[in-house]
């Protein structure tokens, strides 16, 4: 009897936890998929470009240093200082010039050191937000964002994406933000700047773990060298049973 009951218990809370997840979906503005590869180092250089010329301004990497990023990118001296707009030294790490008391006074908020925000966020809610500003006359900046409602953060990167505005639908009587369209279109078709902002994602997860790089790396080469292993010792295996059998 206890036994029916607490499985009867179970079900109710798996039917909760389904109806509980559908009803989410429903309501939810959907994230992108962040396809991300951190050992393309290609993409990972066209990330850093963008990073360096986009976010700086405003943003600091206080964990990444120059000399890392031009020793796994692959770099020269010139080029790193040249593609990152390095002024100082290779061997500080990314500050930006805004001090926390001019951004207070512009942006009512410091804005976050990104070093570590796309292991905190994950990487689709990277893209989602990147990708996610669209036309409010009602915030300060003009502007809104999907993932991240009311955020300071102006859409610096109006120029590249063209603008968007949202689209709504009813829901019990509920204004619910369902998609974005571009209204005007940027430099860049819709594709470039998904693209555009892969390459950023990914550069930045490889900057919340510069180690991945050699991680994944490595990984590979592990596995394979234990496959070859299987084989070495299927083959030992079958010489040694050859007399016995
Ligand atoms: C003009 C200044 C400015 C520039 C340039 C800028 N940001 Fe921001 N950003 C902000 C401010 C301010 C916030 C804080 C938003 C808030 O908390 O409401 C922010 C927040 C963010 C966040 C959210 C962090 C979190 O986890 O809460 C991310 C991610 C981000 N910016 C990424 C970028 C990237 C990538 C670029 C370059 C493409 C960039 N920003 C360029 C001002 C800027």
């Amino acid at each position: 009897m206890n036994r029916l009951r607490r499985i009867e218990q179970l079900a109710i809370l798996a039917l909760c936890l389904i109806a509980g997840n559908v009803w989410a979906a429903g309501s939810d503005y959907r994230l992108d998929k962040a396809y991300t590869k951190i050992t393309d180092i290609e993409s990972l250089r066209r990330g850093a470009i963008i990073f360096a010329q986009n976010c700086v301004s405003c943003h600091s990497a206080q964990y990444m240093r120059y000399s890392r990023i031009g020793e796994d990118l692959e770099w020269s001296s010139e080029e790193l200082r040249k593609n990152m707009g390095i002024t100082g030294s290779v061997f500080d790490t990314i500050a930006s010039p805004l001090t926390d008391e001019a951004a207070e006074a512009a942006y009512g908020i410091v804005p976050p050191d990104l070093s570590l925000r796309a292991k905190v966020r994950g990487l689709d809610w990277m893209l989602s937000y990147l990708k996610g500003f669209y036309r409010d006359e009602q915030s300060s900046t003009g502007f809104n964002n999907a993932i991240f409602p009311d955020t300071a953060m102006s859409n610096i990167l109006a120029a590249l994406q063209g603008i968007q505005d949202p689209v709504y639908e009813e829901d019990h009587g509920e204004k619910v933000l369902v998609g974005l369209e571009l209204s005007s279109p940027g430099i860049m078709s819709r594709k470039e700047f998904h693209n555009a902002m892969t390459d950023l994602v990914n550069y930045m997860d490889y900057m919340s773990e510069p180690a991945k790089l050699q991680r994944v790396q490595l990984g590979w080469k592990v596995m394979l060298f234990l496959l070859l292993l299987i084989f070495l010792t299927y083959f030992v295996k079958r010489e040694y049973w050859k007399d016995v059998s």
